[in-house]
């Protein structure tokens, strides 16, 4: 019998209503859709608007379509990994805030905070419990509510990120469909280029705080899009070697999607046809661990059965990774 995979069973994504467009953020900021589209891709993102809705609500519209689609019982999942960076709270986890609000009474839950790559570390967290033997069905969500931390008066951050994320079953499988494989990065000394200061243990959040604007995502973007584009395609091809495998031989590359031209960048230094490259930059920006999620249910439609996929991203921290999976369905 071939050893236990932890396979993904179903994915269901979720973004708010709100379209914020460039040409809107043309009226807000000193920038121009043609300086967004040609330096990112982005065309527009989703923003959650509803008054006291966050993390946690979008969390439940993901879980309960991946419930209902998997025809799973919410009784039977035993744990929700949620990776994101912008929480209902400080604490407690909004894991188990989603699990209250979707009606989860027989797991535990946390959360990860890995930045862009919380996904992959999460999915990997979630996968390992299920390769163990020790559970059977756990949900892994990756999302996250950027227009909470950003500062829409600062071009260089507002343009870029956006609001969504999607939730995926992990499911045992024996036949070699799943999380084949991962190879995972940090970096402290990242902290120094993409942070958010205020309101943690260094800097609590006070008068001086906000007003210093220490509550917004602080980005130096050069040096980070330097290091996403070394990071990435470092452990692409670590992936490639250690699994003695080619690009032939891998149906779809899943980028992060920070920067069309970073997406770019890797799919060109792994020789990847970019028609097998999953992109939806252009119409939610970069979501942040919400990211991975949202391709795969985008381009759900398009899956196979056996179909071989690299997962990639790169984030805050420094953090960094890929993974490879075997599509189960
Ligand atoms: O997901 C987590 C990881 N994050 C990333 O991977 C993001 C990595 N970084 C990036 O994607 C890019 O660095 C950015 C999109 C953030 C910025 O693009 P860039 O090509 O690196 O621009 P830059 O920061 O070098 O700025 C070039 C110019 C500057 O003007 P000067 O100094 O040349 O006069 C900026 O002030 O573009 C200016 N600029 C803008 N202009 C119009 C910066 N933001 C804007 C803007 N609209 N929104």
């Amino acid at each position: 019998m071939s050893k236990t995979l932890a396979a993904i069973t179903g994915v269901h994504g979720y973004v708010p209503e709100y379209v914020l467009t460039n040409k809107e953020l043309e009226q807000m900021v000193e920038t121009s859709d043609d300086w967004i589209t040609s330096r990112t891709g982005i065309k527009e993102r989703r923003i959650l608007k509803d008054k006291g809705k966050a993390a946690s609500d979008m969390g439940v519209e993901m879980v309960k379509g991946l419930l209902e689609k998997t025809n799973t019982d919410p009784a039977d999942i035993e744990l929700v990994i949620c990776a994101t960076v912008t929480g209902d709270m400080k604490f407690p986890d909004t894991a188990n805030i989603i699990c209250d609000k979707a009606g989860i009474n027989n797991a535990f839950g946390y959360d990860i905070n890995a930045a862009c790559s919380g996904f992959l570390f999460a999915l990997s967290s979630g996968a390992t419990y299920i390769e163990s033997g020790r559970l059977k069905k756990v949900i892994v969500i990756g999302l996250d509510v950027m227009s909470s931390i950003i500062d829409y008066k600062d071009r260089t951050t507002c343009v870029i990120f956006g609001d969504g994320g999607g939730a995926v079953l992990l499911e045992p499988n024996d036949e070699g469909f799943g999380v084949i494989d991962s190879v995972f990065r940090g970096d402290g000394n990242g902290r120094h280029f993409l942070n958010m200061k205020g309101g943690g243990s260094l800097n609590p959040t006070s008068e001086e705080t906000v007003k210093n604007g220490m509550h917004y995502v602080f980005q130096d973007g050069r040096p980070v899009f330097k290091a996403a584009v070394k990071g990435m395609t470092e452990t692409v091809q670590q992936i490639f070697d250690r699994n003695n495998i080619t690009k032939d031989e891998i149906d779809w590359l899943v980028p992060h999607q920070a920067n069309m031209r970073i997406i770019n960048s890797v799919a060109a230094f792994a020789d990847f046809p970019m028609e097998r490259v999953m992109v939806n930059i252009h119409r939610y920006g970069n979501t942040t661990a919400g990211t991975l999620p949202l391709c795969l249910w985008d381009y759900e439609d398009q899956l196979k059965k056996g179909d071989h996929l690299i997962l990639t991203a790169f984030g805050g921290g420094f953090t960094w990774g890929s993974s490879l999976l075997k599509w189960a369905y």
